[in-house]
């Protein structure tokens, strides 16, 4: 990023891109979008989801660029901009990285151990009871009980917060220009590799074969918050990122390129993943511990898995990095613009923030020392809780709501005005109908199921 005036800025279409990419692609991608997948039936899944990344997602991620753009203002500036009584939109999109930062450590935290473990030969202890390992780390059953799992966590999180107080994160971001093209190699070679098993095909099937019968309500619910989550929407960032663009970067180009490379990562992720999952005897409805479960039953039959896990693992950890300090700085500069504390103290109640609600995280679990037991927690604890909230409620509102403003208050000419700085807009008649009825509609249905759903009504 480069100083320009007051206002760092991107130093162009590349910059945006690579840094916007760079924030996307984590754990969304290669931990959440797997066992989505797996959850909601396979192939329908995969099908509903590229076809809303590439509408939906993409509108957007266009949506809320242009306006950071336009406005050269972070989330909640961009909105009290207008009259005090917006600001709460932007509180409402801040407040959503604050509750995902904490548990994204703790899954950071995992892939540590995992880490840890496979560069010190234990990949076999990994690959345990089919997988079974991760459920005994994670609910504390293991010799280390809950000190295991609140340990990694403390790591990934230290690692996150002196990124963001001593700003090391620009070299993690160049760093990341290496290691991210290579862990897409590296995703390729093991695909390449498991095309090989033998009863792998059955696998694929379930993964690109669309099944109707899986189809209901729930695989738009699923596939909506998994675009939130992955392409980083309805949580302030690209507002903010936005307003770091300069004005001859083509906004279209990049809001497609960004939400290309995030898909293609979390197909092929999703190719290395699920089918040897569905092979190994995860089943068609698995949960959040399938990366860790399925994939060490992998690297045990590879030749040269020991070494190729922890380079992996590696990798990952990098892609989870970048991931999280970006969700740290956005928790930082929302300290920063909205109370009189400086950089250093913002990054400081971030740190505590990550913390406090990472080890309530991290020891929910079931039989945990905080664990605790409502509707909302899909026995994962507070994690669960966090993860659902976010997901189903906070960021469909989210979205609603800037779609409404966008649309009604400040009318999408304001935006396409701004899109067109860098050239013809060629989509303007979708982009409208999009921001002003099928998104605010769309997103009220799956609002509206979503809370159904969480308390237990079933409408299918
Ligand atoms: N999109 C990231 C992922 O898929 O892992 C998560 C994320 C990063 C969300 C940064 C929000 C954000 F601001």
């Amino acid at each position: 990023m480069a100083e320009n005036g007051e206002r760092a800025s991107f130093s162009g279409k590349i910059g945006f891109v690579l840094a916007t990419s760079a924030s996307a692609v984590g754990l969304g991608n290669l931990w959440r979008f797997p066992y989505e997948t797996s959850h909601y039936g396979g192939g329908i899944f995969v099908l509903i989801y590229v076809v809303l990344a590439f509408t939906f997602g993409i509108s957007l991620i266009l949506m809320e660029t242009s306006f950071g753009r336009r406005t050269g203002k972070s989330c909640v500036a961009a909105f009290s901009g207008f009259a005090k009584k917006y600001r709460f939109i932007g509180y409402l999109a801040a407040i959503i990285p604050m509750l995902i930062v904490p548990y994204y450590c703790v899954i950071g935290g995992w892939v540590l151990k995992w880490f840890f473990e496979s560069v010190t030969g234990n990949l076999g202890t990994l690959a345990e009871d089919g997988g079974g390992y991760w459920w005994d780390i994670v609910t504390g059953s293991t010799d280390s009980g809950f000190f295991g799992p609140s340990l990694w966590f403390l790591i990934f999180a230290a690692l996150c917060i002196v990124c963001i107080i001593i700003g090391v994160d620009k070299g993690i971001e160049k760093l990341s220009k290496i290691l991210m093209p290579l862990l897409l190699v590296m995703i390729v070679g093991i695909m390449v590799y498991e095309l090989t098993l033998p009863g792998i095909a059955d696998g694929i099937s379930f993964y690109l074969n669309p099944n109707l019968d899986a189809l209901g309500p729930d695989t738009f619910l699923g596939a909506v918050g998994q675009i939130f989550w992955s392409l980083s929407i309805a949580m302030g960032i690209l507002i903010t990122y936005g307003s770091y663009t300069k004005k001859d970067v083509d906004l279209t180009e990049s809001a497609v390129m960004v939400g290309v490379i995030d898909t293609v990562v979390a197909v092929m992720a999703g190719m290395m993943i699920v089918p040897v999952a569905f092979m190994f005897g995860f089943g068609d409805s698995n949960g959040m511990g399938l990366m860790f479960e399925a994939l060490p039953q992998v690297f045990m039959s590879m030749p040269a898995g020991n070494v190729v896990a922890p380079l992996f693992y590696l990798l990952v950890i990098f892609a989870a990095l970048t991931s999280a300090v970006s969700l740290a700085e956005t928790c930082a500069s929302v300290f920063n613009d909205g109370t009189r504390l400086d950089r250093k103290r913002s990054s400081g109640v971030t740190a505590v923030l990550i913390l406090v609600v990472g080890l309530f995280c991290a020891l929910s679990f079931d039989n945990g020392p905080l664990s605790f037991s409502i509707p909302l927690d899909q026995g994962v604890g507070l994690l669960g809780v966090l993860d659902s909230v976010t997901n189903s409620i906070m960021m469909p509102i989210a979205a609603i709501l800037t779609c409404l403003f966008v649309g009604y208050v400040v009318k999408t000419t304001y935006l396409e005005e701004e899109i067109e700085l860098s050239g013809e807009f060629k989509f303007k008649p979708v982009f409208r109908v999009m921001v002003k009825y099928l998104a605010p509609v769309f997103l009220t249905m799956i609002l509206v199921f979503g809370i159904l759903d969480l308390v237990g009504v079933s409408l299918w």
